[in-house]
């Protein structure tokens, strides 16, 4: 398998910081800003101190643009739902690999269900606990805050994490998808991008800031651009 090309960074807007009365006006505010995919972040109040939202809610804005939308499933046991998140229209479901007592077969079966496969890891848990799913993995989601709330401040301390992540994505040749998800701005996405990430997921800095969506989402893909590590 050949080493996925990178040439330039992706950015992924969480829709947290969204008004969620106005939840298709800010979808298509976001596809406005030249935003490449959207992240939904599912919350159960159990895995998660937060309750968000669930597939319904994902469907109804499905067909307010035509970019790309991955579920963030911070949840207790996603089996069960999995094929509601595909059918609502996520092209990417991203489980996390502490809620998931049989995480190879989780991210079999969500391919299996036509959609890509992520795992995401909290920033305590290690990276050895996916170097087993890898070989079935299509995305893998470095937390870079804990999750359950927007706004938070990035964890730097993550930055051996993901610089792991990309040597062991780069030496097995995977074509896997390095995320980063948490307090990404302007001054911390370099840093991200420069230990490896490539793809950026942002809320609270896209959502609010100086300028317009577009100016802060040009700003942010500048300065990841400028760290990119490219191949
Ligand atoms: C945290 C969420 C993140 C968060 C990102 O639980 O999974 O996606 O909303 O928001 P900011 O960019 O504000 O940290």
């Amino acid at each position: 398998m050949s080493v996925r090309t990178i040439s330039a960074p992706k950015l992924v807007a969480s829709v947290l910081p969204a008004d969620f009365a106005e939840l298709g006006r800010d979808v298509e505010q976001i596809d406005k800003a030249g935003i490449d995919r959207i992240q939904w972040d599912v919350m159960d109040g159990s895995f998660v101190p937060n309750l968000t939202f669930g597939p319904d809610v994902i469907a109804a804005n499905r067909g307010r643009t035509p970019i790309g939308f991955e579920a963030h499933l911070m949840v207790d046991d996603p089996d069960p739902m999995l094929h509601r998140w595909v059918d609502a229209g996520c092209q990417i479901v991203i489980v996390h690999a502490e809620a998931c007592r049989h995480l190879h077969r989780t991210l079999s079966h969500i391919r299996d269900l036509g959609a890509l496969a992520g795992v995401a890891l909290n920033p305590a848990t290690p990276l050895d606990a996916v170097v087993n799913v890898l070989d079935v993995t299509d995305l893998l989601l470095v937390m870079t805050v804990n999750p359950g709330f927007g706004g938070q401040r990035y964890l730097a301390d993550m930055e051996p994490k993901i610089a792991a992540a990309r040597a062991e994505i780069d030496r097995r040749g995977l074509d896997i998808e390095l995320e980063v998800d948490g307090g990404i701005n302007t001054a911390t996405i370099g840093a991200a991008a420069a230990t490896g990430a490539d793809v950026f997921c942002t809320g609270s800095a896209l959502f609010s800031g100086p300028g317009s969506m577009s100016d802060r989402a040009h700003e942010m893909r500048t300065a990841a651009t400028q760290r990119l590590v490219l191949r």
